[in-house]
């Protein structure tokens, strides 16, 4: 690893060593994200090292006070996330040498993130600029009516591996960026429906175990029917139990869909960019696909 950024720092009483974060037990990651009241699970933390880099500042006996991802998309573009540092230890720059170390390994991509309101300080003064809102959505599922039907001539199907292809195709052009490593994984661990017409995937989304229960996210559409038409077998298959969305848009029938489906408001973060273009999923008025709910905030 070349990097013109130290590779220890004085941190309180402790001199921290920056390590790559696969060679870390997976349990001392997910002590530090407790630490700080995040819900990942170890699985969570071991997809995100399967798909994706990163750091941990270390003290001299191995213990982890901090932590920075990076998950890479094509040659010019990443997201960051997982930036955490242990509470006893903010406040002393941390965070701020671990994402230089980041914005090193990651030099030449346009990066985007999703700040939360502690960090988005930190990422300002890097030199990142606020796009948009996530709402995260979360709570007991349950169904606000009759699973909407789709369409005529729209065809709803379980998504298996020979739809990768028309997935990552769907979600690179509502992303802005190809992301076929990340969505093979996804995939894989997800239950997904597609929605096709005339033989083309037009919208699609995947549910999966996360945190305190499941996740639906990536969605993808062209329009808030299409979405909800999509989302709504997941909330079906969950009824009653922990359901989380994370989603950029503000208002309009997903979001009324979302609410009524029993994921209240819990948090917001911000995303934030340092080059590249956002492109905003509450501009619908053009009939192209767009994101309308996330991986997670660490994926984007
Ligand atoms: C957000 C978070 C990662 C910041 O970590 P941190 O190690 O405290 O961050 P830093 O110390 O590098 O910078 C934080 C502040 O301390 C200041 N600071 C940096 N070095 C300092 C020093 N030597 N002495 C005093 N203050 C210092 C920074 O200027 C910054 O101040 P500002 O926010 O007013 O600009 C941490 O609070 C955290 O883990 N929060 C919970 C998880 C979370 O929200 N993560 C962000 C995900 S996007």
């Amino acid at each position: 690893m070349k990097s013109r950024v130290s590779n220890s720092l004085t941190i309180d009483a402790f001199e921290a060593r920056a390590v790559d974060i696969d060679k870390v037990e997976l349990e001392q990651l997910h002590a530090l994200s407790i630490g700080v009241g995040w819900p990942h699970r170890a699985e969570d933390w071991q997809f995100l090292r399967d798909v994706g880099h990163g750091i941990v500042a270390h003290d001299e006996i191995g213990r982890v006070l901090g932590s920075a991802m990076w998950f890479p998309h094509g040659s010019d573009f990443a997201t960051v996330g997982m930036v955490i540092t242990s509470p006893r230890l903010q406040a002393l720059g941390t965070a701020q040498w671990l994402m230089k170390r980041a914005f090193s390994e990651c030099k030449g991509r346009n990066l985007r993130l999703n700040a939360t309101r502690a960090a988005r300080k930190l990422y300002l003064s890097l030199g990142f600029r606020s796009e948009s809102t996530v709402f995260q959505r979360q709570g007991e599922a349950r169904r606000s009516g009759e699973t909407p039907d789709p369409l005529a001539g729209a065809d709803l199907r379980r998504l298996g591996d020979a739809d990768l292809g028309a997935v990552t195709g769907l979600d690179a052009r509502a992303f802005g960026a190809s992301r076929v490593k990340l969505l093979t994984a996804l995939l894989d661990q997800s239950v997904g429906f597609g929605l096709y017409r005339d033989g083309r995937l037009e919208a699609f989304a995947l549910c999966r175990p996360f945190g305190r229960g499941h996740l639906v996210g990536p969605v993808v559409a062209s329009n808030d029917k299409d979405a909800i038409v999509v989302a709504a077998p997941h909330v079906a298959a969950h009824e009653g139990e922990f359901l989380r969305v994370d989603t950029h848009l503000a208002e309009g029938e997903f979001c009324t869909f979302v609410a009524s489906s029993g994921l209240a408001l819990f948090d917001t973060v911000t995303t934030m960019s340092l080059g590249g273009t956002f492109l905003n999923p509450n501009d619908r008025s053009g009939g192209m696909p767009v994101t309308y709910a996330l991986a997670s905030q660490a994926l984007g």
